[in-house]
């Protein structure tokens, strides 16, 4: 364990997502040149939008990366509600429209069965050149949320699962979900988390202050095995 990173505060969401944005092309420009090809963590909710916008216009060899996510929704991509389709709207467009997209959702029966299929694809591109997440309100981090059956398994660096199927979400929307978990998203080479308003930068800080507060995100701050820069507008 060590200590969870300072925020890195910005006055606008626009200076946070021009931040975000340069952090991840940095990170997948430094892969690209020293193995030739690079991989892309991104992430869901309403946050990255902005993020995925400007990182989808940089010049960077965009061919040689793939992108997949930290989790989704089990739902058709054709659903609002669709992390895939998010990236596929907002990321991989432009310059990055060269990428190629892992998707966690195959249309299988469960969310379990989809997070068997996804795994050893997933796997196979760590280690990662960056991995984007946000923070709910309730400190959830990809789909792994606060009480929920085997998230502490999942929130263990060396435990079984690198993709787990997570029946009930804890959090709106209710849906099935599909998530990396902490096997995966610490084999990279920056973590970026994204927060914005009062709520979540309160929760991190107490973060920090707190030994014994331990929301799922407290799993990334206080790692050492991946670099994370925590990045926060009002
Ligand atoms: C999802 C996410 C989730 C998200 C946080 C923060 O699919 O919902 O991957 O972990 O990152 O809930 O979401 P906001 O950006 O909406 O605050």
């Amino acid at each position: 364990m060590s200590e969870a990173p300072a925020l890195e505060t910005f006055q606008t969401r626009d200076a946070l997502s021009d931040a975000a944005a340069g952090a991840l092309a940095d990170a997948l420009r430094a892969a690209l040149a020293h193995d030739g090809r690079a991989s892309l963590i991104v992430t869901g909710g309403s946050s990255p939008g902005p993020v995925y916008d400007r990182l989808a216009d940089a010049d960077l060899g965009w061919d040689r990366v793939t992108v997949t996510l930290s989790d989704d929704r089990f739902v058709p991509e054709t659903s609002d509600l669709s992390n895939a389709r998010l990236v596929r709207e907002r990321l991989l467009q432009h310059e990055a429209s060269a990428a190629r997209f892992v998707p966690l959702v195959h249309g299988g029966a469960t969310p379990d069965a989809d997070a068997a299929a996804a795994e050893p694809e997933v796997e196979a591109l760590a280690p990662f050149a960056a991995v984007l997440l946000g923070v709910g309100e309730d400190g959830h981090i990809a789909s792994l949320f606060p009480g929920a059956p085997g998230v502490a398994e999942a929130l263990d660096p060396v435990g079984p699962r690198g993709v787990v199927g997570v029946p009930e979400a804890r959090l709106a929307p209710f849906v099935p979900r599909i998530s990396l978990t902490a096997r995966l998203l610490f084999r990279t080479s920056l973590v970026v988390v994204l927060i914005t308003g009062e709520a979540k930068r309160a929760l991190v800080e107490r973060v920090r202050a707190e030994p014994a507060y331990d929301p799922p995100v407290a799993a990334v701050l206080r790692q050492s095995l991946a670099p994370v820069r925590v990045l926060w507008a009002p």
